[in-house]
């Protein structure tokens, strides 16, 4: 599925590198500033799809689940990198106010489990659905991008990467 803007796919992986590598295409894209929301459920791939965008970045540090330290900051890098898992993150701790936004303003924002901060984010994002499919190693991935500035590379993965 894909509407005429090209700003909402819906595609299919089945391996972990086709994931990271969906990744990787966006990340080549990716300009300071951008924020990109990673949701779905355990293992659905969200570390994964990182990875692939800190490929793109050239990033020289191990991107991995940064859920004990909230935020990790990858500067060795072409744009520095924030990658934030918000997963043990309390109401408490969101009603402090995160500065995740402002202080990542020089560099791409990308956040595994937003959904308990959803309302510090702006509406312009890239959002990114992950889900198990129905074998074990497939995952329906929904890319939106709400910048409508990405058409180019999400029909390149649409066709690449199409259920
Ligand atoms: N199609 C796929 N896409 C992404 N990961 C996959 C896929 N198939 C199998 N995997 C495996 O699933 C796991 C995904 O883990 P991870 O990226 O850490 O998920 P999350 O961050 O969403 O919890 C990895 O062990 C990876 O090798
Ligand atoms: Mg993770």
């Amino acid at each position: 599925m894909s509407n005429k803007l090209n700003n909402h796919i819906i595609c299919k992986t089945t391996t972990a590198e086709q994931t990271s590598k969906i990744g990787e295409m966006i990340g080549g894209e990716l300009e300071p500033g951008d924020i990109i929301l990673l949701k779905g459920e355990m293992g659905t791939g969200k570390t994964t799809l990182t990875q692939g965008i800190g490929k793109a970045l050239k990033v020289q540090s191990t991107v991995n689940s940064p859920t004990f330290i909230i935020l990790a900051k990858h500067s060795k890098s072409i744009i520095p990198l924030y990658h934030a898992d918000l997963f043990r993150l309390t109401e408490y701790e969101n009603s402090i106010e995160l500065d995740l936004i402002e202080d990542s303003k020089d560099g791409i924002l990308v956040i595994e489990w937003p959904e308990i901060a959803e309302d510090i984010f702006p509406e312009r994002k890239i959002e990114i659905q992950l889900s198990h499919a129905s074998n074990s190693n497939e995952r329906t991935i929904e890319i939106q991008d709400k910048y409508d500035k990405y058409s180019i590379v999400l029909n390149k993965i649409y066709n690449k990467f199409k259920q």
